[in-house]
């Protein structure tokens, strides 16, 4: 018996970085993973790559900051896996830049993706873990969630937000059955940090490396499995010593 075994479980952003790691082991420890992401071509590549290995797999297309994508979503899941356990509500984008020179625009997308669509797709799963009787979100925050950095006011802003939405949810649900945790990862190695940025984040780190993917990957799949059972409204910042500095 795997640690989801037979959990069906919706990752955001589950084609990439962070999110496909987790759906890897996910995949090895039973789940049945719902896989939801912008890009059709590539997420039923990976959704056929794990049938083919013999795990239970489908990718919808969404944007998650589309409340018919969301809606969409939710609903063929039930269609497809008659219920669903675990949300992890990972996708997001980064975006640097002087805040003097961020359009608004830019800022509003910003928060749409990073929090916004957290709240949109947390609030679907809520609706159907209260008519099963319980299931457990995961939010992808980061450590900027924790501290001031320059250049990424409204991503800091935004992933802050989300660690407070996830203590305000875990608090709401917590006698529901319904557990929500967020995992605030340092810097990683994903297509979401430049490479020509990567070289000074390993160097401003403690540990003088970016994470892994799979390293964020362990640590999710301790707060998606009964492994956290007694933890909700809570982080695990994931980050190699950054924020204890
Ligand atoms: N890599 C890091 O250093 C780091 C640090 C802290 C937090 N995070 C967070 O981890 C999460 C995963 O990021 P990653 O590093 O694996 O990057 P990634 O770019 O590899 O993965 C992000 C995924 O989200 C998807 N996505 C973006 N916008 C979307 C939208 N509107 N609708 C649907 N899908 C969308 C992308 O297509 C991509 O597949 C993000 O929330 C990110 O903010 C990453």
């Amino acid at each position: 018996m795997g640690k989801l075994q037979d959990k069906v479980t919706i990752i955001t952003g589950g084609i990439s970085g962070i999110g496909k790691a987790s759906a890897d082991l996910f995949a090895a420890e039973g789940a049945k993973l719902v896989l939801v992401d912008m890009n059709e071509e590539k997420g039923q590549e990976v959704a056929s790559e794990y049938t083919s290995n013999g795990h239970e797999a489908i990718f919808i297309r969404a944007d998650v900051t589309s409340e018919a994508d969301a809606e969409n979503v939710f609903n063929r899941t039930i269609e497809k896996f008659g219920r669903v356990d675990i949300l992890f509500n990972n996708a997001g984008i980064g975006a640097v830049k002087p805040t003097h020179e961020v359009p608004y625009a830019e800022y509003r997308k910003t928060v749409n993706v990073d929090l916004d669509a957290v709240f949109l797709f947390a609030q679907h799963a809520i609706k159907r873990f209260l008519e099963q009787g319980g299931g457990v979100i995961v939010n992808t925050a980061s450590m900027y969630g924790w501290i001031g950095a320059p250049g990424s006011a409204a991503y800091n802003a935004a992933k802050g937000g989300v660690i407070n939405l996830t203590r305000s949810l875990g608090v709401e649900y917590a006698a529901k059955n319904i557990r929500v945790n967020a995992l605030c990862p340092g810097f990683i190695d994903t297509p979401i940090i430049p490479e020509d940025q990567k070289k000074t984040l390993s160097e401003i780190t403690p540990m003088g490396r970016l994470g892994q993917s799979e390293e964020m990957a362990k640590a999710a799949l301790f707060l998606a499995s009964d492994d956290s059972s007694f933890m909700t409204g809570n982080t695990l910042t994931v980050d190699g010593g950054f924020t204890a500095q």
